[in-house]
């Protein structure tokens, strides 16, 4: 008993809440005890509940999607009221809906996307220049600018497409996109999209949009786009018909809305080979903009960007840049950050053109070390 009394000092559960002055009381809040427990175990024991969609609604009865894809017509228990494209539990053995689930309200969505107001200026991007210069004409302008586009009577796109190696700023761009039209950005990693939504990507993609509607002006930013617009040849398997229906709800969406709306798409890849042509039809995806690794001066320029609050002796850069063919501007990031290292295990605070050297060999071993490992199991 002395147990449970020292217990009921720690723990906030309800049922030891009471302070037992006398056995009467004591009892009772075993008995409560006893309940919450058992209320407990019965979770347990509980099957879950199917997730479906509604189809079609008859009286008392309604046509169901089920996760897989199957329908089946099912009995409705009490008086739910429920539409087409509803969310419902459905109980497993019966399949008899017994719930209606709100709306895919903010609490899902924000799971899934990434919703803020960057702060990524065109600056702090090295090299680039032409496509930044191609950003502001077709996404950053008729943002901050309309009445332009109205008076010379041309459309600019609704979507663009980044495509290029990893790490050679994509996110970047479409960040310092948003930054300097003071949009909000909403970022969706497509893969994610599609192995965590199951069932629901399509709503998931409606509600994006329309939250993006009520943010504009917004940059909505799909990531890995190839995930989800992919050119598949075999449709046949469940889940790859849900990316279908979410692909398809997509471009249901960018089809939808006005040029001038304050609501851009950028959607990056690094599989420009695989993606669907449906996405690059006028009003949806309409202009591509390589992304491809930096040259030698913009690298020279990446490696000074990295490297501003860094203290330096003297760094010949382009030395360096000449040393670096064939890196990212991630990778670049990573030479600037490693030749600190070495600067720090020898107790320097000063960084040395050497600890550049030797912090370009280090990365560029890494990144075979990666290409390697990619090679055999990628
Ligand atoms: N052109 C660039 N200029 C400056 N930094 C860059 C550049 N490209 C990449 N980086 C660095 O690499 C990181 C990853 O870039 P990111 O935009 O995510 O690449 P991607 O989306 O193309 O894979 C950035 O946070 C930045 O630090
Ligand atoms: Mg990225």
């Amino acid at each position: 008993m002395s147990i449970l009394v020292n217990e009921k000092k720690q723990t906030k559960e309800p049922y030891l809440r009471v302070e037992p002055s006398s056995i009467n009381e004591e009892n009772q809040l075993l008995k409560n005890s006893v309940s919450y427990l058992k209320a407990e175990l019965n979770k347990f024991k509980e099957l879950p509940l199917l997730v479906c969609e509604i189809r079609r609604v008859f009286k008392g009865k309604a046509v169901i999607r089920i996760p897989n894809g199957s329908y089946f017509y099912v009995n409705v228990s009490g008086n739910l009221d429920l539409s087409i494209g509803d969310s419902v539990l459905v109980e497993q053995r019966s399949l008899t809906i017994v719930q209606k689930l709100d709306k895919l309200g903010n609490f899902d969505i924000e799971d899934f996307i990434i919703v803020e107001r960057p702060n990524t200026s065109w600056q702090s991007l090295g090299g680039l220049n032409k496509q930044i210069q191609e950003l502001k004409e077709v996404i950053e302008l008729p943002l901050l600018k309309p009445e332009l586009f109205e008076k010379i009577g041309i459309d600019p796109p609704n979507g663009v497409l980044l495509y290029g190696p990893p790490g050679t700023g994509k996110t970047m761009l479409a960040k310092a996109v948003a930054t300097s039209t003071n949009s909000t950005f909403i970022e969706i990693v497509a893969s994610e999209l599609v192995q965590k939504f199951i069932g629901e990507g399509a709503k998931l993609v409606k509600d994006i949009f329309r939250i993006a509607r009520e943010k504009a002006p917004s940059i909505i930013f799909i990531d890995e786009i190839d995930a989800l617009a992919a050119d598949r040849l075999d449709i046949g398997t469940g889940g790859e018909r849900e990316v279908q229906r979410t692909f398809m709800q997509l471009l249901t969406e960018m089809d939808g809305f006005k040029s001038l709306d304050n609501v851009k798409v950028i959607a990056a890849t690094n599989r420009i080979d695989i993606i669907d042509e449906a996405i690059l039809r006028p009003g949806r995806f309409d202009r591509l903009i390589e992304i491809s690794l930096p040259d030698k001066e913009s690298r020279k320029n990446i490696l000074s960007i990295h490297s501003k609050s860094m203290s330096l002796d003297n760094i010949d850069f382009s030395h360096v840049a000449e040393q670096t063919e064939g890196m990212s501007g991630a990778d670049l990031k990573a030479v600037c950050t490693e030749a600190g290292y070495f600067a720090l295990r020898e107790n320097r605070f000063q960084i040395s053109s050497d600890d550049f050297i030797k912090a370009v060999s280090k990365v560029s071993q890494t990144d075979q070390e990666d290409n390697s490992f990619e090679s055999m199991f990628g």
